[in-house]
């Protein structure tokens, strides 16, 4: 049943600031908020907002010097310092080319961006004419990147409500402000323009990748880039890309195969056990004949891969974490 929205309380011009969308089904009637522009469309809302909240509240209007005070009280591991980590890491490489004061380093920023278009080209041709989903879009900057090259339009989706915010500013205002790390809760912040070529392209929304609100056959591209071992659930993921894609529609994939329990138990890993077993606890065959077209479990196939992409992510000035990507060009079977 199709969601609509039901009421706005705030708005600028189009795009609406505060609202409440709603399911039309009159038995069910599911509320969904919409926040600072970003919809919140998870199945369970009321334990989105538990586990969430203090990222839907969170303030972005503090000096640099009482964001730094809270950071020293709340202290290291806790939520606030955590988030602010994430944060410096993936904005550094999403967005850190653009800015000024980043000077020239071994490891440069925008790995990641490298990494989804060599992906992109892997594909070949654009596919059908369609939107593209990029899943886990954390701080943005992958979305931009597909709008520049897909025609339709872009939508973002995360979890993390704190990078949403990062996004969504990056796409409205054409300004990323963060806290960069230098050093354990030694942070600075930054400032800078970034471009936005089509913004009209692109949205963000909250959702979990492992519930999908789209119907199937919806996107004409997808893209899920360092997603696949942040899930419970890799293979259901894979499953549910091949089910949201058009006929002949393309995704592209990378992930480092970085597999914690934290985020998926092991049974749900794609190799890292059963090293006695047939495939000596490999990853990159399991995920290859999950993609095997003849006996497609996920409705995707293989069309081009790059088995060891760079992809590194910057931790403090002192420390960058280089990872070994398995980076997949796959279409709908
Ligand atoms: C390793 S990061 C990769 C971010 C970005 N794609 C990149 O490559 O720079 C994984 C991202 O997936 C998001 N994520 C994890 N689980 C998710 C889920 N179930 N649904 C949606 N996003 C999720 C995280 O919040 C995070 O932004």
């Amino acid at each position: 049943m199709p969601i609509v929205l039901a009421t706005i309380e705030r708005r600028i011009g189009d795009d609406v600031l505060e609202g409440i969308l709603h399911c039309q089904e009159p038995v069910c009637r599911q509320e969904y908020p919409i926040v600072d522009g970003i919809p919140i469309i998870v199945p369970d809302v009321a334990k989105y907002l538990g586990d969430f909240l203090w990222h839907v509240n969170a303030r972005d209007d503090l000096s640099a010097p009482l964001e730094t005070l809270l950071g020293d009280a709340a202290g290291p591991g806790s939520a606030f310092d955590t988030t602010r980590f994430h944060i410096s890491s993936y904005v550094h490489d999403h967005w850190g080319e653009f800015d000024p004061r980043e000077a020239p380093s071994a490891y440069p920023s925008g790995a990641m961006g490298r990494c989804l278009s060599a992906g992109l080209d892997l594909l070949g041709s654009a596919g059908p004419d369609g939107p593209t989903l990029d899943i886990g879009c954390s701080v943005g900057r992958s979305s931009m990147t597909l709008a520049g090259r897909r025609t339709g339009l872009v939508l973002g989706i995360d979890l993390n409500f704190s990078m949403l915010r990062v996004a969504r500013r990056a796409l409205t205002t054409g300004e990323v402000v963060y806290a960069r790390r230098r050093i354990g809760l030694v942070y600075d912040r930054r400032r800078f323009a970034v471009p936005v070529d089509n913004p009209e392209q692109v949205d963000f929304w909250a959702c979990d990748a492992m519930a999908m609100p789209f119907a199937a056959k919806h996107f004409a591209t997808v893209a899920a880039m360092n997603v696949l071992d942040c899930v419970p659930d890799p293979r259901g993921l894979l499953m549910a890309i091949g089910a949201l894609l058009m006929a002949d529609g393309g995704a592209v994939l990378a992930t480092p195969y970085d597999w914690s329990t934290q985020a998926t138990l092991p049974l749900g890993w794609i190799g890292g056990h059963s090293q006695r077993g047939a495939m000596e606890g490999a990853a990159e065959p399991q995920l290859r004949a999950l993609l095997a077209a003849e006996a497609s479990q996920t409705g995707l196939r293989l069309v081009g891969e790059v088995t060891d992409f760079p992809w590194h992510v910057r931790l403090h000035d002192r420390s960058t974490v280089v990872y070994s990507g398995h980076l997949m060009g796959v279409r709908a079977v």
